[in-house]
């Protein structure tokens, strides 16, 4: 378990702790119904109140000892801007068992970002928290999700029956749920 500040550098990117000066940057590109409507409580529209509210969140978690959560502003080398997010939920830590989420700004999709970034978050998890086990769930109807799911290399494990209704949509999803077990990371 690490409590304190983590940083996590990669090829393009740098990984930091969600910080007060990132809510205009939350606020517009969380207002996106392409995104809010594959993610599990977030209102649509997401006003600036829904971005305060989340990033004070976000700094009391960074705070707990021992921690339960780290949320990951994704930003872009040398430009401290947050343009996504990686979450890693430790929602059920006795059992070294972890869930991972994240989203990305739309101005940004496609450029292979979420994958460096979750690869970056898959070796912290296994090699620093030394986690046994990290799950992820995608909405079935989720193509972007369901294939870095695959291309990172997680196991799908099955279909979750109508196990998830978005805030902003209220519509009924399955999800398809993937895991990676630490004797299957290679790194
Ligand atoms: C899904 C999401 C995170 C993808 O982020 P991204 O940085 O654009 O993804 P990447 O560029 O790393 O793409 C990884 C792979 O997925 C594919 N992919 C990504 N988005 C896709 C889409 N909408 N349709 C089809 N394929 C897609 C890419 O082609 C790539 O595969 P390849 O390397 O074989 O070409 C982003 O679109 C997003 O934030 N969506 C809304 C919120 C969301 O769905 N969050 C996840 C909830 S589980």
């Amino acid at each position: 378990m690490i409590n304190s500040t983590v940083i996590i550098k990669t090829k393009r990117l740098i990984l930091r702790e969600v910080k007060k000066s990132d809510l205009n940057d939350l606020f517009n590109d969380m207002n996106n119904i392409k995104i809010s409507s594959f993610m599990l409580g977030i209102p649509f529209p997401f006003k600036k109140s829904d971005a305060n509210q989340w990033i004070n969140h976000c700094i009391k978690s960074s705070k707990k000892v021992p921690r339960e959560e780290y949320v990951f502003a994704i930003t872009v080398r040398n430009e401290d801007k947050l343009i996504g997010e990686v979450i890693l939920n430790e929602n059920d830590f006795d059992n070294k068992s972890v869930e991972l989420a994240f989203w990305l700004s739309e101005s940004q999709w496609n450029k292979g970002i979420v994958t460096e970034a979750v690869e970056s978050v898959m070796d912290f998890a296994f090699n620093k928290l030394k986690i046994n086990r990290l799950e992820m769930a995608a909405f079935v109807e989720n193509v972007g999700s369901n294939a870095i799911a695959k291309k990172l290399g997680f196991k799908y494990e099955g279909r979750k029956r109508e196990a998830s209704i978005p805030e902003s949509t209220k519509k009924v999803h399955d999800d398809n749920l993937y895991s990676m077990l630490r004797r299957e990371y290679r790194k």
